[in-house]
């Protein structure tokens, strides 16, 4: 008797070696152009399928779930899933996976590059420069302020905010210091001479302020205008986190009015939009959410969601689970 494939979608265009591992196992269903499918096309594209790869942007929720009851798996390249209704997955048994680990290394590269950007003004003074308005050399053309030395504040210190506290205190003697619902243990800290303080003290102290904190209902605008108004009028913010943490429409006010010097933003409200008033303003580097975009990163994130893929809907153990605890139930 012959037993049928069960059948996968990949919902972006990925490597293709890399969806090719899916091949012998399943029948693959893949798009082929760039860009994301609408989430009628979506639904339509999933039906009859067992597993998705998803990446950070597809909205997986109660009603695509329900009008895809075949669905076992949701198995996405990203770490952050606040697409995904994970509590509606969890209620109709379907597992969701994500992609932790793999990217933490190259997005904090990324964050401290673009903290550093922000800092020594690099994108502004560039712009100044392809515009052909540099004339002569100038004693505070461009001055920014001083990353080595300075006081790092984390926002948000897992995986990838410790990442980017080794940087700062190892690479550029940069003092950590750091809010998180939880204080790290204090051999995590020690190394890094990180100290866990306050928001309120975090906002007040901190020279660079480096957002790494996942999006959810609690961290939704934690940076607006009142936490701004705490910053030193030299620091600068910098978000590798997720739009939405930051009401971005008071972070331009405050960037117009120089309540801080500068940020760096690689994720905005509603991207792919990016606040009108953000365009406007100089002191701000602006980046289309591409803090884990080295090619080694983004292949090592496709595999890790195909790894899963081929685990869960070969009768084997996720790698990655978000809602392990779905798996109990079947
Ligand atoms: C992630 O993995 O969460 C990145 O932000 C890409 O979506």
């Amino acid at each position: 008797m012959s037993m049928d494939k069960p059948k996968v979608l990949v919902a972006r265009k990925t490597f293709d070696d890399i969806v090719d591992r899916l091949r012998p196992h399943f029948e693959v269903e893949c798009k082929e152009d760039e860009g994301a499918w609408s989430q009628s096309e979506l639904i339509a594209r999933l039906q009859g399928k067992a597993g998705v790869y998803i990446t950070g942007t597809e909205k997986i929720d109660a009603a695509l779930l329900d009008a895809c009851p075949g669905l076992k798996l949701v198995a996405s390249m990203a770490v952050g899933y606040n697409n995904v209704d994970v509590a509606a997955c969890t209620a109709r048994g379907v597992l969701l996976t994500n992609a932790p680990d793999v990217l933490t290394e190259t997005t904090a590269d990324f964050g401290f590059a673009l903290m550093m950007a922000t800092a020594r003004r690099i994108a502004e003074s560039e712009h100044f420069l392809r515009r052909g308005e540099w004339k002569q050399w100038g004693v505070t053309m461009f001055a920014g302020g001083d990353v080595h030395g300075a006081t790092l504040g984390i926002l948000g210190m897992g995986r990838i905010g410790q990442a980017i506290a080794r940087r700062g205190a190892l690479g550029f003697g940069m003092k950590v210091i750091y809010h998180n619902r939880s204080r790290l243990a204090p051999e995590l800290e020690a190394p890094l001479g990180a100290r866990w303080v306050e928001k309120d003290e975090l906002l007040q102290q901190a020279d660079h302020l480096v957002l790494v904190l996942p999006y959810s209902a609690s961290s939704h605008h934690a940076i607006g205008a009142a936490e701004l108004s705490k910053m030193k009028k030299t620091a600068t913010l910098t978000n590798i986190a997720r739009g939405g943490i930051v009401d971005d429409a008071a972070l331009a006010r405050a960037l117009a009015a120089g309540t801080i010097a500068a940020a760096g933003l690689d994720v905005f409200e509603g991207e792919p939009s990016v606040h009108p008033e953000l365009l406007k303003v100089p002191n701000v580097v602006l980046t289309p959410h591409i803090a884990s975009a080295s090619i080694p990163t983004r292949r090592a994130m496709a595999s890790l969601a195909v790894d899963n893929l081929i685990a869960v809907l070969t009768g084997g153990k996720p790698v990655t689970p978000v809602n392990p605890e779905v798996l109990g139930e079947r």
